[in-house]
């Protein structure tokens, strides 16, 4: 028997308010009270995992075991197939040094990809649950689609959600409204795995 949430507490290990106010929003109806790690002033482990799962992992196990409650880690990115999964868990450091919000990363990705043919893309969010005593479950969504030049900048979104235009949609992330992208992203996806599993 794979093991569930039983404790009506869970610990969302991440400092991103955006990210916080999805997640509780999402597990609310499943009556959990939700504190994040910022609330917590718990520390920010390295990330130095190799997959996103790994770097969940991580952040999972630190939060759980520091803060005595289950915990629950994310890492997501974008992985662009004709760049061999590129830039993935680099998604974030892609952008350094930060200009013009996440320009700089999507003008280099673009360039990277020159005429290619293939400007196909996903991306990815693992989520995992850690309990205080060391036990972990893991779950990974997926979002499929096209990166576009020039971007498609809307009111919406972050990071590279002006290039991606999810499969399906003529939009991009950024010109979605939130309640589209919340009902196919990732970071959706992989946290319905987990309340399917585990609440
Ligand atoms: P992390 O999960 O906070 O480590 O975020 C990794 C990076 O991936 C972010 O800084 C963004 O650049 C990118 N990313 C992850 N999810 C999304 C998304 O939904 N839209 C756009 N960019 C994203």
């Amino acid at each position: 028997m794979m093991r569930k949430l039983t404790e009506k507490k869970l610990v969302l290990a991440t400092h991103n308010a955006g990210k916080v106010a999805e997640m509780q929003e999402i597990l609310a109806p499943f009556g959990i009270t939700v504190v994040s790690a910022g609330d917590l002033n718990l520390s920010e482990p390295e990330e130095n995992g190799t997959t996103f799962v790994e770097n969940a992992t991580i952040k999972a196990v630190a939060a759980a075991k520091e803060s005595g409650l289950p915990a629950l880690g994310d890492d997501s990115g974008l992985c662009v197939h004709a760049l061999g999964g590129r830039p993935g868990i680099y998604s974030a450091r892609y952008n350094e040094p930060k200009k013009n919000g996440f320009m700089y990363a999507m003008e280099k990705l673009n360039e990277e990809l020159g005429d290619s043919a293939d400007r196909s893309a996903h991306f990815a969010c693992a989520m995992v649950i850690a309990w205080p005593d060391g036990e972990t479950r893991s779950f990974e969504g997926r979002v499929n689609g096209t990166l576009c030049w020039p971007v498609k900048t809307g009111e919406h979104g972050f990071g590279y959600d002006p290039m991606f235009v999810p499969d399906g949609y003529d939009a991009s992330f950024a010109e979605l409204p939130a309640a589209v992208k919340n009902a196919v992203s990732h970071r959706a996806r992989a946290l319905k795995m987990f309340t399917d599993a585990c609440l």
